[in-house]
């Protein structure tokens, strides 16, 4: 059977994605669903009786590059029973794993028809008409020149009231321990047009909270909507601040030292950017940031948090932090304990060094052993789930607002996100979800918070008295 790219409608088949890895996995997933539409796809709950399957796969760790070759085994089994029963199912590999190890796929995995790189899924159309000719799989992990930005279908499925929209791709910092700058190759920002545009419909189409999205969001510097000059990530945010019916932004992954005035500014300025930032610190060793090829010392770091909280005293922080860099001594580790609770964050991430192939940590001397690695990923995380929970604590008897996205849990429950970005369980109408709604904290538990729908008619007469409801927050917190 050959498909036709342009002999739309075809007849309806079924698409399973699975992602895996950061958020722009999750916004290419979206976008490759998207480019397959027009071909008849529709997406299935399931890889049972799908007629395509595509793993969109991380690289970051050992781990999780892993888990592909686990799943490629159950789908081996899954596309011979639709085989048997006269149909197809094509398997294609997404995502920086594919980037990285594309060869190493189809040798061992032989029955994946695609594999493709990142910035190459707006050829995916073209790669499913040529993989349904072809006997072996089709290989496509070149960096093209052409902007798959460019290319993106005008037709998007709606994301909902929280909605993540890709501003910058790639990585040029290279820290000792990353393959990000290998698969997703080198820095590139979308032009301010372009990015305000999508914003724009993404709004039309109900987001109230955009997420702006980068590997390193926070280097975005775009073409001027008027084209003359460039803007950097504060001016854009102030742009999409002003787009009507658009509540709340967001931007993640930054870098530390991409943080500019500007931005700061921009939270000082902007009531609708949230008052969380993801800003990962890694370590709180100069030793070891050096090592890392950071690029800034723990004084650095603080010294910006300072910077932060003083534009938005109430904003929160959040970090990524990896214990056992090679070379990374106790009284380094220690280091970075004393740098959490010189900051104290809201919430983070943490995780073991994991030697990954290619880059220059992993052929670098003193590897630490797994057993010390494990014992300070404990205690570093035991200190930050005290931290989650303090703060989680501190928003019990706060009012703020919530974007309500969905049902929760139990019956007659919805649930949404704070401005700190933690899910808030409220009894309350269905109606309220897509919507911004003022809340009182109830309770406070390790990853959530309940707490109970404010009185309109109360929180009117607070607004009324303090014209920015943020403000107030800021002064009780
Ligand atoms: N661009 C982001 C990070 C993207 S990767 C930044 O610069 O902060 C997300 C996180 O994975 C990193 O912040 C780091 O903490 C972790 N990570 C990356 N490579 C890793 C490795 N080899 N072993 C363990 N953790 C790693
Ligand atoms: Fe990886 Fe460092 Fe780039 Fe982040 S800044 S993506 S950790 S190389
Ligand atoms: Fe993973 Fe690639 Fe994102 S390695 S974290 S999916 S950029």
């Amino acid at each position: 059977m050959t498909e036709s790219l342009a002999g739309a409608p075809a007849r309806m088949r079924r698409l399973f994605v699975r992602t895996w890895g950061c958020q722009m996995n999750v916004y290419d997933s979206a976008r490759m669903a998207d480019v397959l539409a027009p071909l008849g796809y529709a997406p299935a709950e399931a890889p049972e009786g799908a007629d395509m399957v595509i793993l969109n796969t991380c690289h970051i760790r050992e781990k999780a590059a892993e888990k592909v070759f686990s799943e490629l085994g159950r789908l081996r089994a899954l596309k011979e029973r639709r085989a048997a029963e006269g149909g197809r199912m094509v398997i294609a590999v997404a995502g920086c794993v594919a980037q990285a190890e594309g060869a190493e796929i189809t040798a061992r995995a032989p029955w994946v028809d695609i594999v493709l790189g990142p910035q190459t899924y707006h050829r995916l159309p073209e790669m499913v008409a040529r993989a349904a000719r072809a006997a072996g799989a089709v290989v496509e992990t070149d960096f093209p020149v052409e902007d798959k930005f460019d290319h993106l279908p005008e037709q998007a499925a709606p994301q909902g009231a929280t909605a993540f929209l890709t501003v910058q791709e790639g990585c040029d910092k290279f820290c000792s321990f990353c393959v990000v700058p290998y698969t997703r190759g080198a820095e590139f920002s979308r032009p301010a047009a372009a990015v305000i545009a999508e914003a724009r419909r993404l709004v039309a189409q109900g987001a109230r909270e955009i997420t702006l999205l980068g590997q390193n969001v926070n280097a975005w510097h775009g073409e001027a909507p008027d084209g003359a000059g460039e803007w950097r990530l504060g001016r854009l945010l102030r742009a999409l601040a002003e787009i009507p019916g658009l509540a709340r932004l967001r931007y993640t992954t930054s870098h530390p030292r991409d943080v500019d005035a500007e931005l700061v500014a921009a939270h000082r300025d902007l009531p609708g950017l949230m008052p969380f930032l993801h800003l990962p610190v890694q370590s709180g060793s100069d030793r070891i940031l050096r090592a890392m090829n950071r690029g800034h010392t723990a004084a650095d770091y603080l010294r910006l948090v300072e910077r932060l909280r003083a534009a938005r005293p109430d904003l929160a922080l959040s970090s990524d932090f990896i214990v056992g860099h090679p070379g990374e001594t106790e009284a380094d580790f220690r280091a970075t304990l004393d740098l959490v609770r010189a900051v104290g964050f809201a919430q983070a991430f943490s995780f073991k060094y994991s030697a990954r192939p290619g880059t220059p940590a992993a052929a670098a001397p003193h590897q630490v052993p797994e057993p010390a690695k494990e014992a300070r990923l404990a205690e570093l995380q035991a200190l930050l789930r005290e931290q989650q929970q303090a703060f989680n604590r501190s928003r019990v008897g706060m009012g703020f607002d919530v974007l309500f996205t969905g049902p929760g849990r139990h019956p007659g429950q919805i649930v949404g996100r704070s401005p700190w970005l933690q899910p808030v369980h409220v009894r309350g109408p269905a109606a309220l979800i897509g919507r911004v709604a003022p809340v009182t904290v109830l309770a406070a538990h390790p990853n959530s918070l309940s707490a109970a729908l404010r009185d309109q008619h109360e929180a009117a007469a607070e607004t009324t008295r303090h014209p920015n409801p943020e403000e107030e927050e800021r002064i009780s917190a």
